[in-house]
């Protein structure tokens, strides 16, 4: 069926709650394919999802092999792979226990529970143009008012302040408040960076108030600045970590991991599909190939902005963000006929987060493409 066609389907059947245009049919390495057979170089990656690229053999061949042996059993047994991936993740992340979810939001959710359990609170702290997720309970520390307002009133009870801010963060930090929910970079907002000190001052306000840290690296985490998590850039270690989007490069995943002392208990949580014999297989064989790749991402990162250093990037590893404004839908519909796919984030903000295997050589095209519609278009 060509896209057109499709565009008719899809308008008849599904719920307009996005807009798209292309057709992406076939996906190998950072490459996609649309139904007419165009190549783009995929800078998108599924919104940083597609982590090792699409359908790496090593990933596709552990899906298939679980999915040949075992595809679901539920958390009322023991999951094969589940503990495995959990030891790897505590590990790689310098946590004590793990859980799973099936998304960002979940894992989100998760640690919305995780924290009133464990500090007896209910009021949570989070930052302006922050991102957490749709679901009602991480929706409630989201700030975007647009996709907030039409559900409120919201739980839990948050309080927003500028990101960055930490004076203004100690002005609301009280014995009240259960966790600090922050993004050690912020993607949705189109990837805004936190000055230096920002991490460790949330981090000693929580400890003079007993509050926990949140650090969401649903986004950021899985090696997307260059490190397993973008907050191990600052030393700054936090209570609860979310993580998804890369971690199983596109199998549905979420977890949430916490440090020693803060765990659910029997009953406390739980989901029929979170942790599953095919997501973990998934996750465990992603985790294998970013293993190869991390140590060249922050090189890949920088040559990637040195070519558009001109139009002041924000980058960290390969997670770059562009101010563009008012064209930036321009400027993306220009890169895709070019055969590069970007997207904006919020307040006109370019987006690049191509998955972490990128080649040098398509690294230099896309940000041939990028620089040629900025320049064309947003000056
Ligand atoms: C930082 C952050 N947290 C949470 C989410 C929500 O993740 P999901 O869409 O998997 O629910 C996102 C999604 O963009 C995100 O960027």
């Amino acid at each position: 069926m060509n896209q057109m066609n499709y565009r008719e389907l899809d308008a008849r059947y599904y719920m307009p709650a996005f807009s798209r245009e292309i057709m992406i049919e076939r996906g190998s390495g950072s490459k996609v394919w649309d139904a007419e057979g165009k190549e783009y170089i995929d800078c998108v990656a599924g919104i940083a999802v597609c982590s090792t690229g699409h359908c790496h053999p090593v990933v596709t061949r552990a899906i298939c092999e679980q999915a040949g042996r075992l595809i679901h059993c539920s958390n009322l047994y023991y999951v094969p792979g589940q503990a495995e991936l959990a030891r790897k993740l505590v590990g790689i992340c310098g946590m004590h226990k793990a859980f799973f979810a099936n998304s960002g939001a979940e894992a989100n959710d998760g640690a919305i529970k995780l924290a009133r359990i464990a500090t007896g609170r209910k009021r949570f702290v989070a930052f302006t143009h922050g991102f957490h997720g749709r679901t009602l309970g991480s929706l409630s520390v989201t700030h975007k008012p647009a996709i907030r307002e039409p559900f409120q009133p919201l739980e839990p009870a948050c309080t927003f302040v500028e990101y960055g801010d930490s004076a203004g963060l100690e002005k609301v930090m009280d014995e009240n408040v259960a966790a600090v929910f922050v993004e050690p970079i912020q993607g949705e907002a189109g990837v805004i960076i936190p000055p230096a000190e920002f991490m460790k001052n949330i981090r000693e306000l929580c400890d003079a108030t007993g509050a926990l840290m949140i650090a969401d690296e649903v986004q950021t985490g899985m090696g997307r600045t260059g490190r397993w998590l973008a907050i191990q850039h600052t030393g700054v270690q936090p209570d609860i970590v979310t993580l998804a989007k890369g971690i199983a490069s596109g199998f549905p995943m979420g977890a949430l991991l916490a440090r020693d002392g803060i765990e659910f208990r029997k009953s406390e949580h739980g989901s029929t599909f979170a942790g599953g014999p095919l997501a973990c297989a998934a996750a465990r064989a992603t985790i294998r190939v970013i293993e190869e790749v991390l140590p060249d991402v922050e090189r890949k990162g920088r040559r990637f902005a040195e070519q558009l250093a001109s139009f002041g990037p924000r980058q960290r590893g390969l997670m770059i963000g562009i101010t563009v404004g008012e064209p930036c839908p321009a400027v993306q519909k220009q890169c895709a006929a070019d055969g590069v796919l970007v997207n904006c984030a919020a307040d006109g903000n370019l987006r690049m987060v191509p998955p972490l295997v990128i080649t040098d050589d398509e690294i230099d095209q896309a940000a041939g493409v990028i620089g040629s519609a900025l320049s064309e278009l947003s000056r």
